[in-house]
């Protein structure tokens, strides 16, 4: 039997909050102070890292400490200050941590992020509204549809399409292929897939993207019971574009084969080396197969923003489904992304009505729920840092960091080719090299070890930090080049330690 209520001593029925907990929560007027002590001294904490930090990676004694594990206590017995605590994270994280900000992290697709975005960050956690429900985002919901009405005008979508934020290019990914897949069966078979399933069919699906695509697109395949053997990875021409007449043999070789086509996917802006895929020609070869058109702009999504390159993602506006990353060109902090449709009715193979959360009698009276789109349930309202982004940089501002990035690429692109030690893959389309340091003389297994011991070294250094990738099988460098900061005498100082750490682990090579 539950106990009766009204025989509780009211203090019990208070519970803790009349013993000292209180104050640890958000919001009430006792805890004002707290509150703001707790944020002032975090704010200090991050001043110091950003003002202080001379190169990408911090103290590298501590970075050098590679079993961190050992470090932390998560003794939650003998609680310590938040001061202290981040005393304590100082040696565990922040004095080490990589500076994306900092001028020579040339690294990953990581980028600088936008000091407007970290007010945005600051209420998205501090309210801490959920985009579930209309009822719990009123505002929320409104800036968030504002912001994909925006970002499908801006792809040149024609009305009636639709969208959504994501947690990442993965995610968005994930919803192209998935709304690609259950429009293909609806069309074909007699199956309703979120209620019923696949049909048998399904087992012939096959999905193609050029060899050069993320890996996220094989991943979704895998999730999406298809198998990762449902891609078909279409060679790329020299420009690493994904190669047409290649694409269209394949095509040809698994309808002969008796598969089925279901989803063609054009990469604006490959990881490796932000190639864009031939859009136009893709998706006319998606229309002639009756396939889905999905385009992966997690890097590329940027240049929509750029006069000077945004022909460069011509085509895109025919993708029956698009990724765009804001946490990548549109310089936000994670994570940040957006999926678009062009039809709003394929929202229909995701969504489902909760009684609790977005019953359908609810969306006959017009209230607008995110939830029904999404995969996620409980989700951040980071749509915020968006909107906070183009109503204080704009959009011809961010366009011009982006013109910034790619200018940068090519001049970098100009001092590494002038160096007869370094080799170059590609020219960069958007901002990223692919290259190595090759003096005459060693074989390619000697100069994949060469590069590999000099992207260590680099990174031992604490003075600059590259990636590294392997195109058929032999490892090269790369620059991912996202801070409109970095300048080129700065690009052509990380060149030069490339070339002395070079220099000195080649000795021990010949
Ligand atoms: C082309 C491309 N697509 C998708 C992704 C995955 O994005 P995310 O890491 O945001 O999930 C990446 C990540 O680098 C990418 O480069």
């Amino acid at each position: 039997m539950g106990k009766n209520i009204k025989t509780m001593p009211l203090g019990k029925i208070a519970g803790p909050l009349t013993s000292g907990y209180r104050d640890i929560f958000h919001g009430g007027p006792e805890n004002v102070d707290y509150y703001q002590k707790t944020v002032q001294d975090t704010l200090e904490v991050i001043t110091h890292f950003l003002q202080t930090r001379q190169t990408p990676l911090g103290d590298t004694s501590v970075h050098s400490n590679k079993n961190k594990i050992g470090l932390i206590d998560i003794n939650s017995k003998e609680t310590i200050s938040v001061k202290e605590c981040l005393t304590e994270l100082c040696d565990i994280y922040i004095n080490d941590a990589t500076a994306f900000h900092h001028s020579s992290y040339v690294a990953h697709l990581n980028c600088p992020i936008l000091i407007p975005t970290l007010a945005a960050e600051m209420i998205i956690s501090s309210i801490n509204s959920s985009m579930d429900t209309w009822d719990q985002s009123i505002g929320a919901t409104a800036i968030e549809l504002r912001l994909i009405e925006w970002m499908g005008k801006k792809l040149q979508y024609p009305e009636g399409f639709d969208g959504v934020f994501t947690s990442g290019g993965t995610q968005s990914n994930l919803m192209g292929l998935l709304l690609a897949r259950d429009s293909y069966i609806k069309k074909n078979y007699n199956v309703i897939p979120d209620q019923h399933g696949l049909p048998a069919e399904a087992k012939k699906f096959k999905i193609f993207c050029s060899e050069m695509s993320h890996f996220s697109l094989s991943k979704g395949a895998s999730i999406l019971g298809l198998g990762k053997d449902a891609i078909i990875s279409v060679p790329v021409d020299k420009d690493y574009r994904m190669d047409i007449s290649k694409l269209k043999d394949l095509l040809y070789k698994e309808q002969e084969n008796g598969n089925l086509p279901i989803t063609l996917i054009g990469t604006a802006g490959t990881t490796d080396f932000g190639s864009v895929d031939p859009l136009h020609e893709i998706s006319r070869i998606a229309q002639e197969n009756g396939m889905w058109f999905h385009v992966d702009a997690a890097y590329g999504g940027g240049l929509l923003l750029s006069k000077k390159h945004c022909n460069k993602l011509s085509g895109i506006e025919k993708a029956d489904s698009c990724t765009i990353d804001l946490h990548k060109t549109f310089f936000q902090p994670i994570s940040a992304s957006m999926f678009l449709m062009r039809d709003h009715s394929n929202v229909s193979f995701i969504q489902y009505h909760a009684d609790y959360l977005n019953p359908k009698e609810q969306e006959a009276c017009g209230v607008p729920n995110l939830v029904k789109k999404s995969l996620q349930t409980t989700r951040r309202f980071d749509a915020l840092k968006f909107w906070f982004t183009l109503r204080t940089v704009g959009e011809e501002k961010l366009g011009s960091y982006i013109d910034e990035i790619i200018y940068l690429a090519k001049g970098t692109h100009y001092l590494l080719d002038e160096h007869q030690d370094f080799e170059v893959l590609n020219t960069p389309e958007i901002s990223a090299l692919v290259f190595r340091y090759a003096p005459e003389g060693l074989s390619k297994n000697k100069l994949t070890e060469l590069n590999q011991k000099i992207k260590q070294a680099v990174f031992d250094s604490g003075k600059a930090m590259v990636a590294g990738t392997k195109v058929n099988n032999e490892f090269y460098l790369k620059f991912t080049l996202l801070n409109p900061m970095t300048t080129l005498v700065e690009m052509r100082n990380v060149i030069h330690l490339i070339q002395k750490i070079g220099e000195e682990q080649s000795k021990n090579l010949i």
